[in-house]
């Protein structure tokens, strides 16, 4: 018997799909940030949860980053490094140090007398910058500023083209006004005033669509710092490219019905892509004679592996506030609270008013649901969000009706 072939679908947070499809605007785009003589212009990265930030990232910017050049530093943000000045310049200094360990400069020469001998080297560990950063006179932000520029003359003279500082999760960045902290400010108050003495260093940010307001909430400048990438469902030709090349070469084909019927389901988005790709195909090695896609199947699979631990989060009168947003026509776009308060008042349960609904809206946003976008509307933060929670009110339904 021949060896199954392996299934070569990858759905999961931060897994290299097998084939990237689409992005070509974001990747020309983020292609003429790095052809910039002086560094003006920074990069966020967004997009709701599993459209493919990391992976265009990681897949694509930073291999065409390196190829011109460019240094790349970074990793992923997490609340600890916005909990203090201290933190961040510690995060900064340990991914800076990745590099720079490979960097050395002759060691201060402190004797007098003869020389004995070619000076020695000093490597730029971890230890020496944070050495460095501490004997620098001033607040932390001068400490800081002074330490990545002196990384920069060294790596400038060793010919980097750049170096990208590079985050993911960014959606953390916060300020802690109430502990006197401006971890944050102090990361934008860095970056801009080293680009202006022309340093080449470029601040990639990649998180969840929260995380532009809250730059722009530390320092209004941000809005002129940073230049968007959003990205979100694939079009329908690059959708069908994400489903079809990964098993060109294989004996196996999906239909163009099922192709389609991918697309739709999955409405274009990447991580749904993969997962019902994973299904369907694991579907068909064990059932070779079953051509059907078991998509009520899958979509259950799908229902307690992606969604249901985020609606375990939430309490039952919250889940009928996401239910009144889920049945407004444009759920899957912007709502504002006067749409839910209205929704809810035609509706045969407790109406909201809107205070509930406003008191409400900020708690789903702590529990990554929901996010307040640029024009002070509100938008879920989960792709097909929407329709699962259609699923779960018709599924409590019919539950009610069995046992009545
Ligand atoms: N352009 C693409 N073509 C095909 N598959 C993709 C593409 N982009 C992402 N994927 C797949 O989608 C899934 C999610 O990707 P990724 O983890 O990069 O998303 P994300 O936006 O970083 O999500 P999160 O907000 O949860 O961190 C992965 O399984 C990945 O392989
Ligand atoms: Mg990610």
């Amino acid at each position: 018997m021949g060896k199954e072939p392996l299934n070569p679908y990858a759905p999961g947070a931060g897994h290299s799909p097998p084939y990237l499809a689409g992005r070509e605007q974001e990747i020309e785009a983020f292609q003429k940030f790095l052809s910039q003589k002086e560094i003006l212009k920074n990069v966020i990265l967004t997009g709701l949860r599993g459209t493919g930030k990391t992976v265009l990232m990681d897949d694509r910017f930073k291999p065409m980053a390196q190829e011109k050049g460019w240094v790349w530093i970074g990793s992923d943000f997490a609340e600890s490094s916005f909990l203090s000045e201290g933190n961040l310049c510690v995060r900064l200094l340990t991914d800076l140090s990745v590099f720079t360990s490979s960097l050395s400069i002759a060691a201060p020469d402190g004797t007098f007398g003869f020389d004995i001998g070619p000076r020695s080297k000093q490597s730029l560990s971890f230890e020496f910058l944070m050495t460095y950063f501490e004997s620098q006179p001033g607040l932390t932000v001068d400490k800081l500023k002074a330490t990545l520029e002196f990384v920069w003359k060294v790596a400038n003279a060793r010919d980097a083209k750049g170096i990208v500082f590079a985050y993911d999760e960014a959606q953390v960045v916060r300020d802690r006004e109430d502990k006197g902290q401006y971890p944050l400010a102090i990361l934008l108050e860095t970056f801009q005033s080293l680009q202006r003495k022309g340093v080449r260093f470029l601040l990639l940010l990649t998180g969840l669509p929260t995380l532009f307001p809250k730059l722009v909430e530390s320092r209004t400048y941000a809005e002129r710092m940073f230049a968007i990438l959003e990205i979100g469902r694939l079009s329908k030709q690059a959708s069908q490219e994400a489903i079809e090349q990964p098993i060109k070469t294989s004996r196996w084909r999906f239909t163009p019905a099922s192709v389609q019927e991918i697309t739709k389901i999955s409405d274009g988005y990447p991580y749904f892509i993969q997962f019902i790709c994973r299904e369907t195909f694991d579907h068909l090695l064990s059932n070779p004679e079953d051509a059907t896609i078991p998509i009520d199947a899958i979509i259950r699979k799908l229902d307690s592996d992606f969604f249901a631990g985020r609606w375990e989060k939430v309490t039952d009168r919250q889940r009928e506030l996401l239910y009144c947003i889920a049945r407004l026509e444009h759920a899957d776009d912007e709502f504002t609270i006067s749409e839910i308060v209205e929704v809810s008042q035609k509706s045969t349960g407790k109406p909201f008013v809107y205070g509930d609904v406003s008191q409400s809206l900020p708690k789903l946003i702590g529990k990554g649901l929901i996010y307040k976008n640029r024009h002070g509307k509100y938008c879920f933060a989960v792709p097909l969000f929407s329709q699962f929670i259609h699923r779960q009110f018709a599924e409590k339904e019919r539950q009610t009706r069995l046992f009545e």
